[in-house]
């Protein structure tokens, strides 16, 4: 059956849900590793199981697959541990490009990795910032507009420049928790006009923001927002989410999603989860 034509909705009375196929890229973590700290959930001096980060990001790539997705793949970088965190890689909107500028040292090698699988790609339309931005860990689209994380990586400055480059609107939320430093590790698209969202992440003014622009989200308990909850990918129908996340899981099943749970622990060590992993390239 294509994907496009299962209709989600466990409980009568939800609203029919369509997935929609999508492209992604994604980046195999044959060197991930937690060798420097930039996030509160990086202890270089714990262990880490590449291995096991292969096998559940494999896992993850195949669920991807088996969803109907077309999954891409970009090479990793020897030297780059975090190339793994796809979504940091771009940000791609209507097949535009705007190429990603990282906030710390370690990591500004994979801008031009990613660019460069871009160009080799056949993308025309590309723009090497004048910003930092950390792509689609803090862009994220939903619908016609573009939200807009800050506070931790991307500068805000970069907003108004990614407005310009995609002629899309874009609203500035600006992150205060350590632990949730991009965007799509404190919300998560659901569908064109639904989010789910932890407000605690958010200063109040941006919570007032999010409340106005999405009266109905889903927000997220306390204990799942630091299960990494939101660190999620939907088609429109299944939801990819951390299997820790029990509370969304549920809502999102009342709401005539269909979650589906995902274990990515030893990636969780880099601070980085199921939406990290991937970054969408748009419909397929
Ligand atoms: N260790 C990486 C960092 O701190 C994790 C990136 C997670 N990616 C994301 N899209 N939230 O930059």
């Amino acid at each position: 059956m294509p994907l496009t034509d299962v209709i989600g909705g466990p409980r009568p009375g939800t609203p029919a849900r369509r997935a929609t196929p999508r492209r992604l890229l994604m980046c195999r973590p044959q060197h991930f590793d937690v060798s420097y700290r930039i996030n509160p959930w990086m202890h270089p001096e714990k262990p880490v199981d590449t291995d096991l980060a292969v096998l559940q990001w494999e896992q993850l790539a195949e669920q991807y697959r088996s969803l109907g997705h077309t999954v891409e793949l970009i090479d990793p970088v020897e030297g780059l541990p975090d190339m793994v965190f796809a979504a940091n890689g771009a940000t791609v909107v209507d097949g535009k490009v705007l190429a990603a500028r990282f906030r710390h040292a370690q990591r500004t090698a994979e801008g031009p990795a990613y660019l460069d699988w871009f160009v080799r790609n056949g993308y025309q339309d590309v723009l090497w910032p004048e910003f930092i931005n950390e792509g689609e860990g803090d862009y994220l689209q939903v619908g016609r507009r573009i939200l807009a994380g800050t506070g931790f990586r991307t500068d805000q400055r970069s907003h108004a420049e990614a407005q310009e480059f995609f002629g899309r609107p874009v609203t500035s939320l600006t992150l205060v928790n350590p632990n949730h430093y991009h965007l799509d590790t404190a919300l998560a698209v659901l569908s064109p006009d639904e989010i789910m969202y932890w407000p605690a992440a958010f200063t109040p003014g941006s919570r007032a923001v999010l409340r106005e622009m999405f009266p109905d989200a889903v927000l997220a308990s306390d204990e799942d927002a630091a299960v990494f909850g939101l660190n999620a990918f939907s088609d429109g129908l299944n939801v990819l989410l951390p299997s820790a996340a029990t509370g969304l899981i549920a809502a999102l099943r009342e709401r005539g999603f269909n979650p589906i749970g995902t274990e990515l622990g030893e990636l969780l060590k880099a601070g980085g989860s199921v939406k990290c992993c991937t970054l969408e390239l748009g419909d397929a």
